[in-house]
């Protein structure tokens, strides 16, 4: 019998895209789809962990044993992560967070008239950033979805917002797709993990984020 790497510990994470309404029926996301989010989820799960995941909206089913909540915007998202971090040990941010949202959306259907409008975007909160600086912040992870300069776009993110641990992926490796290829970021150093399914990807992260609980 091998006791589960993550018994008893207590992870809060983030996953898929925000939604931003422009009005009723548009709106501003990204093209995470949660696939690395709910892999991970899985994961933790397996490892023994008990797992509560704020999703943004996606087209899968809540992983087995994981307490799940849906939100819209990043700004629900924010709110639900911040109402239950007080119990949490680990906190994890795969989510795409959309950075801004539509200043004030609209009541009702925008109609197409003479003029093109415009489109005045408000900053959305930085959910990690804040997590990372309450005063009893948990063991913060965070995820770094680059499209080029990955290493050095993923350790400033892992000094400016002082995390102990970033994820760093190419969007092109990872985004959407059901494979991915990660590089691990600590203050040890860089740690690339072969590319493969996100469920092995996740396995993998789940290994390195148990030696570093238990160091
Ligand atoms: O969902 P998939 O299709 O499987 O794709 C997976 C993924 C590519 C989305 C995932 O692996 C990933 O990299 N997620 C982070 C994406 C991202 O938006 O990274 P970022 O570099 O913009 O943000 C850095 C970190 O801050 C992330 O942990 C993010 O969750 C967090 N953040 C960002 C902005 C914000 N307002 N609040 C946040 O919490």
């Amino acid at each position: 019998f091998k006791p589960k790497p993550l018994a008893g510990r207590r992870v809060l994470m983030t996953a898929g895209p925000t939604y931003e309404p422009l009005d009723p029926v548009r709106g501003i996301t990204n093209i995470s789809s949660g696939k690395m989010g709910y892999a991970l989820a899985r994961a933790l799960r397996h490892a023994g962990a008990e797992v509560q995941l704020v999703s943004g909206p996606v087209a899968l089913p809540a992983p087995a044993g994981v307490e799940r909540i849906g939100v819209m915007t990043a700004a629900e998202m924010h709110l639900a992560v911040m109402q239950r971090v007080a119990h949490a040990d680990v906190f994890i941010g795969v989510a795409a967070v959309a950075d801004y949202r539509p200043d004030d959306a609209a009541e009702h259907k925008i109609k197409k008239t003479g003029e093109a409008p415009v489109i005045r975007l408000a900053r959305n909160p930085d959910i990690l950033a804040d997590v990372a600086s309450l005063p009893a912040a948990p063991f913060c992870v965070g995820f770094a979805a680059e499209s080029r300069d990955l290493e050095s776009y993923a350790r400033g993110k892992l000094e400016a917002k002082r995390l102990k641990l970033v994820v760093g992926n190419l969007v092109q490796d990872g985004m959407g797709g059901d494979t991915n290829r990660v590089v691990l970021f600590d203050a040890a150093g860089d740690h690339p993990l072969p590319a493969a399914s996100k469920d092995e990807v996740a396995a993998g992260i789940v290994a390195h984020l148990a030696r570093m609980l238990d160091a």
